[in-house]
């Protein structure tokens, strides 16, 4: 996968706006149409605020903008792929989601994934970028490697906050 031209066309795409939210429509959109076997690609984003605006107490997941099908809004740190990579600050490279304790399947589909953590300019995780795909051990290092990249380039153009 030639990871250098996605990171080229994120960098064309992102780097004259400093929202994150077009910035995130975007990067799942390039990401969606650029892969091949993806079944979801999108982001969740850290919030403070529990359903009612009342401060959560404890860090929580909120969708994102993403691709694919419609997916569970919420999500706990620690909890399923997703908040266990935000909660250790720890890129999660699933082979078989179905062995992953605590998986949260959106989509009966998915078989692989990999979340990568986002930070805000002071280091703190402000959420994760996550690719799910039908296709078993779909990820590779290379990927990893490349989508790392990708989310550095995203921090360094989105102003990325915990969401209130
Ligand atoms: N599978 C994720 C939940 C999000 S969906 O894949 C879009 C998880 O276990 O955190």
């Amino acid at each position: 996968m030639d990871y250098d031209l996605i990171n080229a066309q994120l960098d064309a795409l992102i780097h004259d706006e400093p929202h994150f939210l077009p910035n995130l429509c975007n990067a799942s959109a390039l990401l969606f149409d650029s892969l091949p076997d993806l079944n979801w690609a999108g982001f969740y984003l850290k919030i403070l605020t529990d359903t009612s605006g009342k401060p959560n107490g404890k860090s929580e997941l909120l969708l994102g903008p993403f691709q694919g099908k419609t997916a569970c809004i919420r999500i706990p740190y620690g909890k399923g792929v997703c908040g266990t990579s935000a909660e250790q600050d720890k890129i999660q490279r699933v082979a078989d989601v179905h062995l992953f304790p605590g998986h949260i399947a959106c989509d009966s589909a998915s078989a692989s994934e990999i979340v990568i953590p986002l930070h805000a300019r002071d280091g703190q995780v402000v959420g994760v970028l996550d690719l799910d795909s039908p296709v078993k051990d779909r990820f590779s290092p290379e990927d990893e490697e490349g989508l790392a990249v990708f989310a550095r380039i995203l921090e360094q153009h989105c102003d990325l906050h915990p969401l209130s």
